[in-house]
């Protein structure tokens, strides 16, 4: 019996794709839980190089049924130009996608209102938000008037619900100066998905009940990480989702003591895209080389990402909150060339120590305090046991797990699904 979790310990693009890529060849079910497109998956593998957004990442396994659950937010027109570009490359249908019904429908309002309010917040307030249209659709998931994938399997319901909710939907439109829709454009378009996506939007209840009582291998994928939970996480700079490992439970409609094992992945320093605190944030060169060595611009935006060292403060609590067993530390080898290597053991605030990590507003406020590792300025890139890395880059992994209380047992090199090293715990 198996039910893992992989999620993000940090602000996100922590490597979850390729380790749920790498987890998922074992996979009978891999299930995203939370979130929409603005997810932007990276999965590198025998098939090709690939960005997921609302796809998840078991889509390159034939065995596995891949769904999107009923915690996520799904934009079945970016979904179908996800599919098409992804069986473009690969030359292979992919028919192993299943939606819950109780998901809901990004409409395009809801990308509209998303950049308006976006636009509307200064720049000290500005989220920077993918601008999908995820927080206008969770904000009607939480007023209870969102449409949700089974509202377009029944034409007569989805066009009452529809017609009373546009009559508010076009007034919030009208307020930002924006366009506005019509109940039978958005009717039509409802149709093309009906015809294209009707029979894959299930109740997956009975599928996921049924494998996980006969104990078959199931993987929740989480998007984004802990930072920008909307609870937890650094809000109001946050996502309208949890993307922790109770969220996998309630996104996917899996009891908590289910749950095995929860994998955090955290990147062996630390990135963030959008706005809102971020520690340990470096604005020099060193910022410039993460960026340029570690590719750190936004899969689904393109934005560079800013960087900085590696928040262990940050990172403990993302383990404790989580319940993480395995730590997946990615992106080891993008420190190869550094003599010095900097890890956040806690912050100065107003003039006072934390070891813990403090709500949004006094990290606002918070200067990090480091301690230093001697780099081991050694290529780790063709690393596959944990024997093969350098002395120093071991005592570097070994102190790390020592200050975030958690093992660390998945260590990548590379993006390439073979690039891991898988240590004993
Ligand atoms: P996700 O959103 O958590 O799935 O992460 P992203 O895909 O947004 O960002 C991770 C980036 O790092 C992608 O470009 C991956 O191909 C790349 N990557 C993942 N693991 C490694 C690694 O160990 N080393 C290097 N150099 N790149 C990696
Ligand atoms: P993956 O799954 C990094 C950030 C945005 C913004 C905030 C809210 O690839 O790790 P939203 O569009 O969700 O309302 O934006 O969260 N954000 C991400 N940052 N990786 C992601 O996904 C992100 N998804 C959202 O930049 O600050
Ligand atoms: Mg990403």
């Amino acid at each position: 019996m198996s039910v893992n979790c992989v999620i993000g310990l940090q602000w996100g693009d922590e490597g979850k794709g390729r380790i749920v890529d790498y987890l998922a060849q074992k996979a009978d079910m891999v299930i995203r839980f939370q979130g929409g497109d603005n997810a932007g998956h990276t999965v590198v593998n025998e098939k090709g190089k690939f960005g997921l957004h609302i796809l998840p990442s078991g889509i390159f396994n034939e065995d596995t049924m891949n769904i999107v659950g009923a915690g996520t937010v799904v934009n079945f027109d970016r979904m179908h130009s996800e599919l098409e570009e992804i069986e473009k490359v690969t030359g292979e249908k992919i028919e192993s996608v299943f939606i819950d019904e109780r998901a809901h429908i990004i409409m395009p309002y809801h990308m509209a209102l998303d950049g308006a309010e976006e636009g509307k917040r200064s720049e000290s307030e500005k989220i920077g938000t993918t601008k999908r249209g995820i927080g206008p659709c969770y904000q009607d998931k939480a007023a209870r008037c969102g449409i949700r994938a089974a509202d377009i399997l029944d034409e007569e319901t989805l066009r009452k619900k529809l017609s009373a909710l546009l009559v508010k939907k076009n007034r919030e439109l009208e307020y930002y100066g924006l366009p506005t829709y019509t109940l039978e454009e958005l009717m039509e378009k409802a149709k093309g998905w009906r015809e294209e996506f009707g029979n894959n939007i299930i109740d997956t209840n009975p599928a996921v009940r049924e494998a996980v009582e006969e104990g078959r291998n199931i993987l929740l994928e989480g998007q984004l990480g802990i930072m920008r939970d909307n609870d937890w996480g650094i809000y109001p700079y946050s996502t309208s989702s949890n993307p922790t490992a109770a969220g996998g439970c309630n996104g996917a409609g899996i009891p908590p003591r289910a749950i095995d094992r929860v994998y955090g992945v955290a990147k062996a320093y630390s990135t963030s895209v959008g706005g809102g605190p971020y520690m340990t944030e470096l604005f020099d060169e060193t910022a410039d080389k993460l960026r340029a060595i570690g590719h750190e611009f936004g899969v689904t935006t393109g934005r560079p990402r800013r960087c900085g060292w590696f928040d262990a403060v940050a990172c403990d609590y993302a383990c404790w909150m989580n319940g993480v067993t395995d730590v997946c530390l990615t992106k080891i080898d993008v420190l190869d060339t550094f003599e010095t290597i900097k890890v956040c053991t806690g912050y100065m605030i107003d003039g006072e120590y934390y070891s813990h990590l403090p709500e949004t507003r006094l990290q606002e406020r918070a200067k990090p305090i480091y301690s230093d590792f001697e780099g081991w300025m050694e290529d780790t890139t063709g690393c596959r046991k944990w024997e093969d890395l350098p002395e120093k880059c071991r005592t570097f992994i070994l102190e790390l797990e020592k200050l975030i209380k958690t093992p660390i047992t998945l260590i990548s090199v590379g993006p390439e699904r073979d690039q891991l090293i898988i240590r004993e715990k």
